[in-house]
């Protein structure tokens, strides 16, 4: 994939899955920017790429006008937004519904709700004035069938695969490629969390079977192209061995 003269926006490039996508999408040529809470990952990462081609951002997706922020400087730096990556997300506090805390349950379908769709919004204009963009979201298993303790996060997750579904919907014929990536479980910080929480059987995987970062990078990467257009206003799993095949993993 060759993604020079293009710019990515990834949400949640802090660590993880959205710093390898950033490594990813650099190595392949294109501009990135990196929104993520932690100013100092971000920064060292930025440092990581090279300053000519990525940003850092501070950036809270829960919050509108930070978002839209992001998105507006991106476009003055780099001149426009050619992919939006919505990866930040969180799961913790991982709790049952009785005992949780409705404040921070709220606060967790603002960051992965809420932030999807803030981000969604903030590049369409500019997208659809440029004749098209891509915009792929982070997914889960969680979306599609629930999960002890974490009735925020497949409440969320649910909810933005259907923004997925509406974004294609309105703006399929605007040149808006909206697709999500439910990545299967993956060896990151949020994975330790859950683990830590003793709370599911997701907690009591061995650490061994959670695939490498760099494989959802990798995944996001690809359905940028043409290929991927079998999946718009749909969801690909990176479970299935076929996609692994297509992106080059096994
Ligand atoms: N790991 C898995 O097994 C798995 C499975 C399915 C889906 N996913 C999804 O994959 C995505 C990435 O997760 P990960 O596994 O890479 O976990 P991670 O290592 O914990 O990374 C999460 C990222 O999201 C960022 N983030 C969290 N809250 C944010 C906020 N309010 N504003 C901006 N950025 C925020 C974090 O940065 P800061 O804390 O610096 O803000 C961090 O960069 C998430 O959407 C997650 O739901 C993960």
């Amino acid at each position: 994939m060759d993604m020079t003269g293009k710019t990515a926006l990834i949400t949640g490039a802090s660590r993880g899955i959205g710093a390898d996508t950033a490594r990813e999408f650099a190595k392949a040529g294109a501009k990135v920017a990196l929104l993520a809470r932690s100013t100092e990952a971000v920064a060292e990462l930025a440092g990581e790429i090279g300053s000519d081609a990525a940003l850092a951002i501070p950036c809270d997706v829960s919050r509108q006008h930070e978002v839209a922020a992001a998105v507006a400087a991106t476009e003055d730096a780099f001149g426009s937004i050619d992919v939006l990556v919505n990866n930040a997300g969180v799961i913790e506090p991982v709790a049952h519904m009785a005992t949780a805390d409705p404040e921070a349950w709220s606060h967790v379908i603002d960051i992965n709700l809420k932030g999807v769709f803030y981000g969604m919004h903030a590049v369409l204009s500019g997208m659809i004035a440029r004749g098209g963009g891509t915009v792929l979201t982070v997914s889960s298993g969680a979306a599609h069938g629930p999960v002890e303790g974490w009735s925020h996060y497949c409440a969320s997750k649910a909810a933005a695969a259907m923004l997925t579904r509406c974004l294609d919907k309105e703006y399929r014929d605007k040149g808006i490629r909206a697709i999500g990536l439910s990545p299967g479980t993956v060896a990151t910080q949020m994975q330790k969390e859950i683990k830590a929480s003793g709370i599911n059987p997701v907690s009591q995987l061995d650490w061994s079977a959670h695939i490498p970062a760099d494989w959802p990078a990798k995944a996001l990467l690809w359905m940028c192209g043409p290929e991927a257009d079998g999946w718009l206003g749909d969801e690909i799993s990176l479970r299935d061995e076929g996609i692994r095949k297509s992106v080059g993993l096994a």
